[in-house]
């Protein structure tokens, strides 16, 4: 008896151990988004975790990281009560609206000039926390403001979301029991394309933006659903006991940070109205490479005292605004609508625009993806339509603005425009299908693809040459790229001698493209950039992959039944298995190499950056240190070792300074981490 206890309370110890290490490792994953292990590690550990737990069910509590996955189904939402009502904000559309604004807090206030916190506006869904004793025990939509529907099972399954916070933070701010934390619920750019991706080739319906895909996923009545979903939290509110509990904003956002929430990245302090709009000026600029889409940027005024002192509108507070961007829309009517034969065959149909100016770019197509789409938007040839163009993504057709007077409906073809062969449409799926393999227009969508910049990254593979290699038949397949020969590229159009002589450099420079590059480049249905890379780090070799069945592929996470038959199927067709033989011969990566061997030298170092460096982006040198062990954080703490400042730093720049903290200007902090 006593015996046993003491293996039990061993596991219990084995257990708790591997939930902080999870929890932690989650934290550098979802949170700071810089992981220190492998995917493959981590899993192991949830695997070991899910095992004792299995094992000893009585020692599951709501809060271990294997709870994410999501109960039951349910029936419906319970209706929750707001503490505090979950307000709107104001919008500004313009700067001299923005100015206005400043202008009332001014007059309000009897201040001459207002501290300012400005942040990213996230286009998600809004959502309030609630934990108690540091224990997440509810999540709330925003509802109509005053009530909220209960997502609590769905809320638990975003990783970026805290199941439990750090207790030793939680004394040391002196935050009191009860916490709400408020945010916003988003769908990064790269998740959502996935989604639709994996939504149209499963059959069912695409979103129409990040914001409807994030809304979508967390209002289901299955919490699986939402599990499956690359969902992330932004928290930018702190509420206890319906108050806000430190002196200034920018406190709250650090507070926030510091107890394990991802904040809006890149806020600042804006002293007066010019600093905010120069930080919005710049933002707009760059809000295209941000991995979510914004729609615009959120001014609050920083001093908490004066902002309960200005107060609140029936509908918005008064010391807030949304400052928001043009919208990148535009109307125009549908000349026509044809359709496109892509890598797998799938026919989509394209509206082709009168041109417009949108955003500073001439749109004269814009994708109707299928024909379900064309349902839902109800387009036909001669409507006005109102596109948008959002990120680097496709323009999309938003809605119709009013039907054509001679209006005619589009009809799939019956043979393939391309090459003339039947189409087929399978009774489970949206799409129309060419049935000719050697359609040249899948060859052609197959060689854009492999050339693409996130597959083997070519450049100077574009369209007009790739047309010119398949008509001519110079090209077969993607193996006959490396077998290209100088006379032979220069004897096409619009090609010279050097421009031939730098695709070639480009084709053999492709051959050094790690594993994960070249299984995303083949094309396999599903396998999109995400897949290709857990599926290189769990096999290691492509070799390997095509000797996988069905079940050795569903153990890569994220892979599942339908994924692993689809890879199945494309390794087990002779016309592959030769393509790859030749890829193979060719010279190209087909084994992983080992991880770049972490350097030590920043090692338990902290950095902070703020303004703009000239030699490399945030990102390039966030990977520098990283790289040498040390790490990356987004606002200055008594924790921070470096600050490193660029052109026109921000407040973080004053605030290194009161706390006596070493600032780096960009030559030196080169040095430190380069060594040189
Ligand atoms: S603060 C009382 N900050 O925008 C303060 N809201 O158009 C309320 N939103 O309902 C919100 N990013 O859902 C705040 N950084 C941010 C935000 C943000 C997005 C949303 C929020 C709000 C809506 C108003």
């Amino acid at each position: 008896m006593a015996r046993s206890q003491s293996l039990r309370s061993d596991v219990a110890r084995e257990i708790e151990a591997l939930r902080e290490k999870i929890r932690y490792h989650e934290y550098r994953y979802y949170v700071l988004d810089e992981p220190e292990i492998s995917d493959a590690e981590f899993d192991r550990l949830v695997r070991r975790l899910q095992e004792l737990e299995a094992a000893h069910p009585e020692l599951i509590t709501p809060d271990s990281p294997t709870q994410r996955v999501g109960g039951a189904p349910r029936e419906g939402f319970e209706t929750v009560r707001h503490r505090r009502p979950m307000l709107s904000l104001d919008n500004a559309n313009s700067y001299e609206e923005l100015r206005e604004f400043d202008r009332r807090v001014r007059e309000l206030s009897g201040r001459d000039r207002i501290e300012y916190v400005a942040e990213h506006k996230f286009d998600g869904l809004s959502l309030a926390l609630h934990y108690e004793e540091g224990l997440l025990v509810r999540g709330v939509t925003r509802g109509d403001g005053t009530t909220g529907e209960d997502v609590t099972a769905n809320v638990r399954t975003i990783r970026s979301v805290p199941l439990r916070l750090p207790a030793e933070r939680l004394r040391h701010y002196r935050l009191g029991p009860h916490l709400e934390v408020r945010g916003e619920v988003i769908m990064t750019r790269r998740a959502f394309e996935e989604l639709n991706r994996l939504q149209e080739e499963a059959g069912g319906k695409r979103f129409a933006n990040p914001r409807n895909a994030a809304a979508g996923s967390v209002r289901v009545l299955d919490p699986k659903i939402t599990a499956s979903r690359k969902l992330d939290f932004h928290a930018y509110y702190l509420l206890v006991e319906g108050r806000v509990p430190v002196r200034r904003h920018s406190g709250a956002l650090e507070t926030l940070a510091d107890l394990q929430f991802k904040v809006p990245p890149s806020w600042e302090i804006c002293n007066g109205i010019d600093a905010v709009i120069a930080y919005c000026e710049r933002w707009e600029g760059r809000r295209e490479k941000l991995p979510y889409e914004i729609d615009g940027i959120v001014v609050k005024v920083n001093d908490v005292a004066l902002q309960e002192e200005l107060g609140y509108t029936a509908k918005a507070p008064r010391w807030a605004i949304a400052f928001k961007y043009p919208a990148r829309q535009q109307t125009t009517v549908v000349r026509d609508i044809i359709v496109q034969v892509g890598r797998t065959g799938t026919l989509t149909p394209v509206a082709v625009l009168e041109p417009v100016q949108v955003g500073g770019v001439t749109v004269s197509r814009s994708t109707l993806h299928n024909m379900d789409e064309i349902e839902r938007l109800g387009v036909q040839i001669g409507d006005t339509v109102l596109i948008e163009r959002a990120g680097d993504v496709i323009p999309h057709v938003v809605r119709v603005v009013r039907p054509g007077p001679h209006r005619r409906p589009f009809r799939m073809p019956e043979k393939c425009p391309v090459c003339g062969s039947r189409i087929h449409k399978a009774p489970d799926e949206v799409a129309y299908r060419c049935v000719n393999a050697n359609c040249p227009a899948r060859l052609r969508e197959s060689l854009l693809h492999f050339a693409g910049r996130h597959a083997m990254d070519i450049d100077g593979l574009g369209e007009k040459i790739v047309d010119q290699l398949v008509e001519k038949g110079l090209v077969r397949d993607v193996a006959d790229l490396y077998h290209l020969r100088l006379e032979t590229l220069a004897a096409l159009e619009r090609m010279g001698e050097k421009s031939a002589q730098n695709l070639l450099d480009e084709i053999e420079a492709s051959k050094k493209a790690p594993l994960h590059r070249v299984i995303y480049a083949l094309g396999i249905r599903f396998v999109g950039e995400r897949t290709a890379e857990l599926l290189a780090e769990h096999f290691g070799s492509l070799d390997r992959i095509a000797e996988a069945g069905v079940e050795e592929l569903t153990e890569v996470p994220e892979v599942g039944p339908r994924v692993a038959a689809a890879i199945v199927e494309f390794f087990s067709e002779p016309a592959n298995q030769k393509l790859l033989r030749r890829l193979k011969q060719a010279g190209l990566r087909f084994t992983a190499e080992r991880s770049r061997p972490k350097g030590t030298r920043l090692a338990g170092k902290t950095f902070v950056f703020t303004g703009t460096l000239e030699k490399f982006t945030r990102e390039q040198a966030a990977e520098l240190v990283t790289a040498q062990g040390g790490k990356v954080t987004g606002s200055v703490s008594k924790n921070t070792d470096f600050v490193v400042v660029g052109a026109d730093p921000g407040s973080k720049y004053d605030k290194a300074r009161k706390l006596g903290i070493a600032i780096l200007d960009e030559a030196a902090f080169e040095k430190l981490v380069t060594g040189k």
